[in-house]
């Protein structure tokens, strides 16, 4: 695996691999890996002749008041981790290469920046959409890879790439979890023991929510008070928002129409978790 911290340097050697044919794929992270980046590293690898990784955290979809210095890191374990599932190329620019200068030029993909996560982080998708479309003309990969787990990511960069003609795949990535059905996250070192054997009430009330929609409950409105009734009852963890939205739009919905994808946002003390399903047809229907 090479490592490399220059624009011009990654250019260089991606030049050479194009020339020769190769596919390319692209998994963008911040870093601190756990076995969903490694999923989305092996779904590049099997679809991909080249799969590029980028580690940077990227300080512009940090607010004011967030955990943008004590953000986890550790580059010595990420490269090994990157470098056993076979990635070939770990991208990892200073913030000087990437922002060397007064940055003027912003990606802003509207109105669906603001809801869900973005009504509490203010900017956040624009730094997420900003970063991404750089890495996107750095790299200019075949296929780029993302987590289901962010799924407002995944609606907004989804668009971007539709609106702004980057010419690629999106590879969407399921939801890897710990065994108990906690998303996996960086996030998570932030837990204090007792959050952490709460946590995975989350999935267990999403998981309820989809029984209750396959089941029948057409109603929006009931089945958030489910959720949030099964999550206060089993957690310490106070709710940022509940919503039923269409899993492309990310519009609210009142009245369920499938697919539809149910999504959370809820805070410990030190942790903020996000997770969601999206509902289909239930197993086995037509
Ligand atoms: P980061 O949080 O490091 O996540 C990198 C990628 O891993 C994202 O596509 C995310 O959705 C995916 N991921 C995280 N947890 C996952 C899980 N449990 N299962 C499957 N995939 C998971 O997301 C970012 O970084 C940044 O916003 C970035 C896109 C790199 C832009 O800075």
């Amino acid at each position: 695996m090479r490592i490399i911290k220059t624009i011009k340097a990654l250019r260089l050697c991606l030049a050479g691999f194009r020339r020769k044919g190769k596919t390319i794929g692209f998994v963008p992270t911040m870093g601190y890996f756990h076995k969903g980046h490694i999923s989305l590293m092996k779904a590049s690898k099997k679809a991909n002749d080249i799969t590029v990784v980028s580690l940077f955290v990227n300080p512009l979809q940090f607010g004011p008041r967030e955990d943008l210095a004590k953000y986890p890191r550790d580059f010595k374990r990420d490269s090994l981790m990157a470098k056993e599932a076979g990635v070939d190329i770990l991208f990892c620019p200073s913030p000087r290469e990437m922002y060397p200068g007064s940055l003027l030029t912003r990606i802003s993909v509207a109105e669906m920046s603001q809801g869900l996560c973005g009504a509490s982080r203010p900017g956040h998708f624009e730094g997420v959409a900003t970063v991404v479309g750089k890495l996107l003309n750095i790299v200019q990969p075949d296929v780029m890879c993302l987590g289901q787990k962010d799924a407002q990511q995944v609606a907004v960069l989804k668009k971007m790439v539709l609106d702004l003609n980057f010419p690629l795949k999106l590879n969407v990535v399921p939801t890897v979890r710990e065994p108990d059905g906690l998303a996996m996250s960086s996030r998570n070192v932030y837990l204090s023991p007792s959050e952490r054997k709460e946590a995975p009430a989350i999935y267990r009330a999403l998981k309820a929510a989809r029984v209750l929609i396959l089941s029948g409950e057409l109603d929006a409105t009931k089945i958030n008070s489910k959720i949030k009734k099964l999550i206060l009852e089993g957690t310490s963890a106070s709710i940022e928002y509940i919503s039923c939205v269409d899993p492309d739009s990310l519009k609210a919905v009142r009245r369920i129409k499938l697919p539809v994808m149910v999504a959370v946002a809820v805070r410990f003390s030190a942790a903020r978790l996000i997770d969601n399903i999206v509902v289909t047809r239930s197993i086995g229907s037509p």
